[in-house]
């Protein structure tokens, strides 16, 4: 693809291969807010618009899972006004958006430790999920109160209470067992995971399943997060070699002149 070529799904699917599953951490409400002078909610509330946007871009590239971390396990930890701020939006969310995502054949997935959410956003949420569960163009799943090690942990105390009750033995724990125990069970792992607002780092998101993925940072926070900066991480998975640990080029072992090479250098 040409520099400077406007971006559209379109093109982005001409050139190249779409990601099957996109996760997403949408950071940067806050910052965005009081750069504009403006309180933290005003941001989550312009986060929320965004998170329109991105899954309409993800279902136009034909992105078939969609995972958003939109509220932390830590994150309860913020004052009690925003964190209901949050609820508040994502009740509003689902219920401004539920026949959009109809429409467009789209499954709603929440994960977490779900128990924790307000008994009256749990069951818009849960709701939702039964309405929607018959789609499947894509799965929209929303991460909550989620956790990457208090999944883990989770997962490996079903495993340890299995092995407790003879049903399972510890030699048959692989990383395939382990990955059937996670919320995301029966999920393809995030091929390209987008972190905007500039911040380098993984954050406790989905820990296990990002070991292979391919990782793209926006300078953009999650409020200004628009198609074509969606578009723009797609170009960029597909300019990447994924390898998974293997190599693509031909190789060939050391000839005996390059062993002895090596050798005199090692002394
Ligand atoms: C991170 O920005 C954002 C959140 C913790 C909340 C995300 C919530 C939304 C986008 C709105 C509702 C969600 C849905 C799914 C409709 P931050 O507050 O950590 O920003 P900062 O790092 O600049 O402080």
């Amino acid at each position: 693809m040409q520099e400077n070529t406007i971006l559209t799904p379109e093109s982005v699917q001409a050139s190249g291969e779409i990601p099957q599953h996109v996760s997403i951490i949408m950071d940067g409400n806050g910052r965005w807010a009081g750069a504009r002078f403006r309180p933290r909610v005003f941001g989550h509330h312009k986060g929320a618009l965004a998170v329109r946007r991105a899954v309409e871009t993800a279902r136009k590239l034909g992105v078939k899972y969609l995972t958003l971390y939109a509220f932390s396990d830590e994150n309860w930890g913020r004052p009690a006004y925003e964190v209901s701020a949050v609820m508040d939006l994502l009740e509003k969310y689902i219920n401004r958006e539920l026949s959009n995502l109809n429409q467009n054949g789209i499954r709603l997935n929440a994960i977490g430790e779900l128990h924790r959410l307000p008994e009256r956003t749990k069951k818009i949420l849960d709701q939702a999920i039964l309405q929607l569960s018959g789609n499947s163009q894509m799965v929209l799943t929303l991460c909550l109160s989620y956790g990457g090690r208090s999944e883990l942990s989770e997962a490996f105390k079903k495993i340890a209470s299995k092995i407790e009750a003879g049903q399972l033995t510890s030699s048959q724990i692989s990383a395939e067992l382990i990955g059937n125990y996670l919320w995301t069970a029966g999920m393809p792992d995030p091929d390209l995971m987008i972190r905007t607002s500039g911040e380098l780092r993984l954050s406790n998101f989905l820990l296990w399943q990002h070991a292979y993925s391919e990782m793209y940072f926006c300078k953009s926070s999650w409020p200004d997060f628009s198609e074509t900066h969606f578009l723009e991480a797609v170009q960029s998975f597909q300019s990447r070699q994924r390898r998974f640990g293997l190599i693509r080029e031909a190789s060939r072992p050391l000839t005996l002149e390059e062993l002895e090479e090596l050798k005199r250098e090692e002394h």
